[in-house]
């Protein structure tokens, strides 16, 4: 491969024209999210506004802030992935080097139509978020749930979802969860507006997201996730105020497999529950805390999709496959987390695993003031929980199981994994360490914080009352 440097300077020979080679760019990477009503801050259909931006153009692709896509080019191939490659971000620095030349504009290729209608096409459920939600003109982000019960009569699988909004600039991204009780929608907030500002996420099936710029997908292989008569589908919405204030109302639209899948979707977090059992615990100022898990998988597994979640105090998210004979793939890799860009990783292909295959999730947290996501600063001790403003994370694998014989062994193995907890991350067993006040390598029980307790206790593998170095070491 040429790097960047020389193969700027070859098309600098000639150098690329609006009309001839940039719009084209422009239409099939920028303009989906970067056109009137959408949420980018401003158009790139047209000449002069892709001009008077070049500059800024070629630096936010040479950067790879744009177009959002915050995965790097590991081993994986992702379908409906959004880099850019080398040459293309070469033919953007050259020519705002070369002051944005237009070409013939007679003959640019047109931008592209984006018809208000639904992706994929009419959805066999469609259902609204009963009252417009104000979102006034200024002011911080707004993280807001909307619970909707779910009217179907039996039991449906979910391919895919797809949201619309009568103002789409201010919808930065939703989350979704299916609520199996049902009774969440009966839910109402004290400050009198739609929906609710905090729900207890963990108690809930997390189901994927959408993200600004995002085109609906339906799961591969005709597969879905199982929705039970009766829930709520709970959507946490990110509304990111813009000059203006709006009233916004969001319908959703639901796309069923046209039959019962023959195979079923697994998911599998690690660590489980978003580390709601981790202990994740974040010291201010501390700048690079890991949490890791892994879990072996009994019997083959092909996954169809990996996605990470966690709040803005992380910084880098990882999911990777060590084969029974010792090789890796890096499954996904998120060097710069951003949680404003919660993308959904849909593999080309089914990646196979093997039985024995080891699968890591790892998320690395700065809570130093160097982290410009951090929600506090000065930065302070950060636990997990549901606001934003505290943590959590897990990376999160669709799969199925190549022979559906093994689904009960899968399950298993993967429960006894989430029951045990998750491994203990080295910073956290660092820190247990560290309560060892009387300094006789043991934690006794006396030493152990209440918040601690649940984690630690249960490492007393010898029963003798107390947690040795040796014990919390064999936990790592
Ligand atoms: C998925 C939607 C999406 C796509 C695709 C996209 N952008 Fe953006 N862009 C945004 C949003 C939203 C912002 C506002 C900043 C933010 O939220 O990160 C933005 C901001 C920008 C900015 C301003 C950055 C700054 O720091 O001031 C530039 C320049 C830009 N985009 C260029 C591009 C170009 C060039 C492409 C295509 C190669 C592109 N964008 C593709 C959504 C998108």
């Amino acid at each position: 491969m040429l790097p960047l440097a020389a193969a700027a300077l070859l098309v600098a020979a000639e150098p690329p024209t609006y009309a001839k080679d940039v719009a084209a760019i422009l239409n099939d990477r920028c303009v989906a999210c970067h056109r009137a009503g959408q949420a980018a801050p401003f158009p790139l259909t047209t000449y002069d506004e892709a001009r008077r931006k070049a500059r800024t153009i070629a630096k936010v692709v040479e950067s790879r802030q744009m177009p959002p896509w915050p995965a790097a080019q590991g081993d994986a191939d992702f379908a409906h992935a959004r880099r850019l490659s080398d040459a293309e971000i070469a033919t953007l620095r050259a020519w705002a080097d070369a002051d944005a030349p237009s070409g013939d504009l007679a003959t640019a290729p047109a931008t592209p139509s984006f018809p208000n209608e639904w992706q994929l096409g009419t959805p066999d459920l469609l259902l609204s978020v009963a009252a417009p939600f104000p979102v006034p003109a200024e002011g911080r982000d707004i993280y807001r749930y909307f619970a909707v019960p779910l009217t179907i009569s039996e039991v449906k699988h979910l391919s895919a979802i797809a949201i619309r909004s009568n103002e789409p600039s201010v919808v930065h991204h939703v989350l979704y969860y299916i609520d199996a009780s049902g009774r969440l929608h009966e839910r109402t907030d004290d400050d009198g507006r739609p929906g609710l500002r905090r729900v207890r996420v963990n108690e809930l099936k997390a189901i994927g997201g959408w993200a600004v710029g995002m085109d609906a997908a339906r799961h591969p292989l005709g597969l879905g996730h199982e929705l039970p008569r009766n829930s709520d589908l709970v959507l946490q919405v990110h509304f990111h105020p813009d000059g203006k204030a709006r009233n916004v109302t969001l319908d959703v639209g639901l796309y069923f497999t046209s039959e019962k899948p023959s195979r079923e979707l697994l998911e599998f977090q690690l660590p489980p529950e978003f580390g709601a059992r981790y202990g994740i615990d974040i010291p201010a100022g501390e700048r690079e805390y890991e949490v890791i898990d892994e879990w072996t998988t009994p019997a083959p597994i092909d996954l169809v999709s990996v996605w990470a979640h966690a709040h803005q105090v992380c910084v880098r998210a990882e999911a990777i496959a060590t084969f029974p004979d010792g090789t890796t793939k890096e499954l996904l890799t998120i060097p710069h987390w951003d949680f404003n860009w919660q993308l959904r990783y849909d593999f080309r292909e089914p990646v196979r695993l093997p039985a024995g295959t080891r699968v890591t999730g790892r998320l690395v947290y700065d809570n130093s003031e160097d982290n410009p996501d951090n929600p506090h600063s000065p930065p302070k001790r950060v636990t997990w929980g549901e606001q934003t403003t505290d943590e959590m994370g897990s990376l999160i694998f669709n799969c199925v199981a190549a022979d559906e014989a093994d689904k009960p062994a899968l399950a298993k193995s993967y429960v006894e994994h989430a029951v045990r907890g998750s491994r203990l991350g080295k910073a956290l067993i660092e820190r247990a360490k560290a309560l060892d006040a009387n300094g006789n390598k043991r934690i006794e029980k006396g030493e152990i914080p209440p918040r601690f307790r649940e984690r630690l206790e249960k490492l007393d593998t010898n029963g003798d009352g107390a947690v040795s170095f040796e014990e919390l070491d064999r936990a790592s």
